[in-house]
């Protein structure tokens, strides 16, 4: 993939002093103001090789100035004329879903299974983005989570493997696409590799115990999938795995990533793995801790200047070989060249329309968000008298959810102000303006209401890194508030605005609908009145487990059985699986409902039933169809999935693996027929050693609504 650069790198590494090659390596933040003269000091002694656009570790929490471009490009202008070797430094950026367009959260957008929507979203932050001067982005996050407790679990694809693998293929695209050198293009970064979600308790940072069998199967697929679409640059993760740090394994950084995966780019730290294995307890001493990452495969050190401090001696000394280092560094510099940086180091900003991207972002938003519940007051008339009330009626912020670095709250229009203008006059929105939870004053606007909107959710400031809750649920001030609007009597629709799933158990009953809204984004709202007034049908569907308590997690779909029968997220003899409450999904991974009616036809088509291995090796596949009719009032998009399970395998596999899935949009009063294809890479699963197999024998295939289904044909494998 970067051969072409190779030659050029040659010639370079064999004019660079070992200072100037580990100066590469070095990847600070962004200087404060009493930094900046030293700063450029450093850069001037080539000792800088990109910089972290950002002024703290949580960049997504932290509120982060606009970026100078002028300031950038100054800096840009001392490395290239000023440094001993003259080379560009990448500069890099946490742009996780969007720049000053503000996407929904990752999370959301997986809710989506739109990935061509995905993409194209992230050809709109690029563009933003790296019109700012941003070379490269800190996402795609692909961390696989079960645990709604952990706060990062809103930045990634949900539990499951597969939609992972789209995420990631999408974002990447969208991010680099066929040529990352294009102004409008920026460096994709594949995080946080790997096994962070899988933090025990959802408490970030905290030990993870993952098996190869569970790595493979589970939380590498995405990682690959990036690799498959090109990816320029992975990032380590912070944690441990089965007691050994990402950051120092050269098992993860080199066999698996670059061994199996193929991978050619760069890997960078998470911020300050590298020092943080002192902490670990693998090191006592920065020196070697540097040694043992950079041997490991850890090419760039972020934020705590070991590398830079350290590296020089370790090489002199001979614990390490100065090979490692060229290594390294012509990976680094592999991407700067596939940048373009050498050719064009320099940002020009231009003016565009970003009303674009901001109609873009509304349908983004309109298709990520998940009706949970309907009991037919959805959607609501344009003129009708509307009590809306809640705390988010008039929130800016959290709308935006966390690792929002250059939204802005100020631009983003409230839930009030959206629906005022939605009804257009027709209708009479009765609000309490206030963001008082005035019980009384609430009530009275609730009672002027033929219905009442309730806006509740969770504060972005509970969501995203470091930010892991033990109680995943809303504030207890609104929960007595939306027990106090029941006694009105009046519908109640509910706009849940949340990063998270949150424990339904109490929650939903009360609502006869529910609206799941996420934090998505600079449109949240626009979007949430196109869905509730009925001028966009939802179509999203749950990527992760709703459970029903959190004391019920880790709760997930793609759970192997049990030898007992027992099978707490099936159903089966959920009372076995505690004595004191049934922790059966409240919402199962794939659900949620459209304002039109689907009807699946009982039976799935597949024309050759059997398929020798032989000729599933060579290429062929297994057909299948299924007819589904919208037999409702509304032309609308349906997410039919396709599910297998493996019922005999030499390892256990889990009762549901979602396969494929078409988001098909049917008219109303239509019919259409739903065509998958399942070939060798979809049937089989990775051995504990990372060999793909595929083994003879029977395979259940479901498709349907959500991955409760029922409905099953089984094809043979000969
Ligand atoms: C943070 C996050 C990572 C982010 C990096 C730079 O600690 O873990 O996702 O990209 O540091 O801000």
């Amino acid at each position: 993939m970067y051969k072409k650069f190779d030659a050029k790198i040659d010639a370079l590494l064999a004019k660079m002093s070992l200072h100037d090659k580990i100066g590469q390596l070095n990847q600070p933040c962004t200087p404060l103001p009493h930094q900046v003269e030293q700063f450029k000091e450093w850069i001037r002694k080539g000792e800088i090789g990109s910089i972290l656009m950002a002024v703290g570790a949580t960049a997504g929490n932290d509120p982060q100035g606009a970026i100078d471009v002028d300031f950038y490009n100054e800096l840009q202008r001392i490395a290239v004329e000023e440094s001993p070797a003259g080379i560009p430094m990448i500069f890099g950026r946490d742009v996780i879903h969007g720049h000053r367009t503000v996407f929904p959260i990752p999370l959301a957008m997986a809710a989506s299974f739109d990935f061509d929507l995905v993409e194209q979203s992230y050809v709109d932050v690029a563009r933003e983005a790296a019109n700012e001067t941003v070379h490269w982005t800190f996402t795609p996050m692909l961390d696989l989570s079960r645990d709604p407790r952990w706060g990062r679990i809103i930045e990634g694809p949900g539990e499951d493997p597969l939609v992972g693998a789209c995420m990631a293929k999408a974002v990447v695209k969208g991010c680099q696409g066929e040529d990352v050198s294009h102004k409008d293009r920026m460096v994709a970064c594949a995080k946080h590799y790997i096994g962070y979600g899988a933090a025990e308790g959802g408490r970030d940072y905290h030990r993870t115990e993952i098996s190869n069998y569970s790595l493979y199967n589970y939380y590498l697929p995405a990682f690959r999938a990036a690799a498959e679409a090109g990816v320029g640059t992975y990032m380590s993760s912070f944690n441990e795995i089965n007691g050994q740090p990402v950051t120092s394994s050269k098992f993860y950084l080199t066999d698996v990533l670059r061994g199996q995966l193929g991978f050619e780019g760069f890997v960078v730290s998470d911020y300050g793995c590298v020092e943080q294995l002192i902490k670990q307890g693998v090191t006592d001493d920065r020196g070697e801790a540097s040694s043992m990452a950079i041997e490991a495969g850890l090419d760039m050190d972020m934020y705590d200047f070991c590398y830079i401090e350290n590296l020089e001696e370790q090489v002199k000394n001979g614990r390490i070989p100065e090979s490692v280092i060229d290594t390294a560094v012509r990976r680094v510099l592999r991407l700067k060249m596939a940048k373009g940086l050498f050719e064009d180091p320099y940002c020009k900003p231009e003016k565009f329309d970003r009303n674009v991207h901001l109609a873009h972002a509304r349908e983004m938003a309109a298709n990520s968000m998940v009706l949970l519940k309907n009991d037919g007051v959805l959607p609501l008339k344009k003129d009708m008298n509307i009590g809306l009330i809640g705390p988010f009626i008039n929130e800016r912020r959290s709308l935006l959810g966390s690792w929002t670095v250059d939204g802005k709250a100020e631009e983003t229009p409230t839930l009030l102000e959206a629906m005022t203008e939605a009804v257009e006059g027709k209708g009479k929105i009765h609000a309490n303006v206030g963001i008082s939870l005035d019980k009384d004053f609430t009530f009275r606007m609730a009672d002027r209401g033929d219905v009442v909107v309730l806006a509740l959710g969770e504060s972005w400031a509970r969501t995203g890194e470091n930010k892991a809750v033990s109680d995943i649920t809303i504030t207890e001030d609104q929960k007595s508030l939306f027990k106090k609007v029941k006694a009105t009597g009046k519908k109640m629709v509910g706009v849940f605005f949340c990063g998270r799933p949150i424990a339904m158990e109490g929650i939903a009953e009360y609502f006869d609908a529910i609206l799941y809204a996420w934090h998505s984004g600079s449109e949240t709202t626009h979007a949430v009145c196109d869905v509730l007034f009925g001028d966009v049908v939802p179509s999203g569907r749950l990527p992760v487990t709703m459970p029903r308590l959190a004391t019920h997690i880790p709760l997930y779909y793609n759970v192997t059985p049990s030898g007992r029968p027992c099978n707490c997220y099936y159903g089966e003899n959920p009372g076995n699986c505690y004595v004191d409450s049934y922790p059966t999904p409240y919402y199962p991974f794939g659900y949620g409902l459209s304002y039109t009616k689907f009807v699946y036809n009982d039976i799935i088509n597949c024309a050759n039933p059997e398929v020798s291995l032989a000729d599933l090796e060579a290429g062929k596949t297994f057909k299948l169809s299924i007819e589904v009719a919208n037999a409702g009032d509304y032309d609308a998009k349906e997410l039919v999935q396709l599910y297998i399970h493996d019922p005999v395998a030499k390892m256990m596999r889990p009762m549901r693996e979602l396969k494929a899935f078409e988001k098909t949009f049917i008219k109303k009063g239509e019919t259409a027929l739903v065509e998958f294809e399942l070939g060798y890479k979809d049937l089989g699963y990775y051995t504990a050693e990372g060999d793909y197999t595929v083994e003879p024998g029977k395979i259940e295939v479901f498709i349907g609504e959500n991955c409760l289904t029922e409905r099953m044909t089984e094809i043979v494998i000969k």
